[in-house]
């Protein structure tokens, strides 16, 4: 069985499309059909216009596709990144997701594993309460959480966060990052797997 991994990440500023692309990179290693695919952009385009480095950004990845509800239904697992603002997710991502309620009635959303990841300024600022109340709406589509807990001796070195890993802005991106990015992908390519 062919693990179809759709990794959808939103990101102002980088932090975020680089930790998808690690993830998406240790993914297809572990054998998985991976789309990187990117929340789309809800600001209006003179706002992104007006910040230097978020026009950098959606310029430097306009070629990535936007996620669509198609992408959802082909999808067997669900890996999501996205920054956290005022202690939750992205607005850019939570509005991808409202957009879901065909799918999801469908039966499309459920049945298959997700894990997620999330970045903040501050290493208290929402980094866990991000990624908790994103797995609320997992529940919600009759989804798997798939969190990397403490399944491997990374997560002690790069934060600890057992709900997914997160960054901290300024932190460098070491090899013991991207180890922990791969770690929570390749789990998730393993657990699609084993559920078929
Ligand atoms: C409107 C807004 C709200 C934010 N709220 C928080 C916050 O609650 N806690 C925190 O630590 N960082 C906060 N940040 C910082 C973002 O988390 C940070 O810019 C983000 O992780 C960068 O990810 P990106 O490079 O993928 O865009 C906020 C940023 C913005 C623009």
């Amino acid at each position: 069985m062919t693990v179809k991994l759709a990794i959808i990440y939103y990101s102002s500023y980088g932090t975020n499309h680089q930790m998808a692309s690690i993830a998406a990179e240790a993914a297809k290693a572990a054998g998985a059909e991976v789309r990187l695919l990117k929340a789309p952009e809800t600001a209006p385009d003179e706002v992104v216009a007006g910040v230097d480095a978020w026009k950098a950004q959606a310029e430097k990845t306009a070629d990535i596709p936007d996620a669509t509800a198609d992408d959802m239904e082909w999808a067997n697992a669900y890996l999501i990144s996205a920054p956290t603002r005022f202690g939750i997710m992205a607005s850019q991502m939570r509005a991808f997701i409202d957009t879901l309620g065909g799918v999801w009635g469908k039966g499309g959303l459920a049945n298959k594993p997700v894990s997620a990841m999330t970045s903040a300024q501050n290493m208290h600022g929402g980094q866990e309460t991000t990624l908790v109340s994103f797995y609320t709406t997992v529940m919600h589509w009759g989804g798997f959480v798939v969190a990397p807990g403490y399944t491997d001796e990374v997560i002690f070195k790069t934060g600890g966060n057992a709900y997914g890993y997160s960054h901290t802005q300024g932190n460098e991106f070491t090899d013991e990052v991207k180890n922990a990015i791969g770690h929570q992908a390749r789990r998730l390519v393993d657990v699609a797997a084993k559920l078929g």
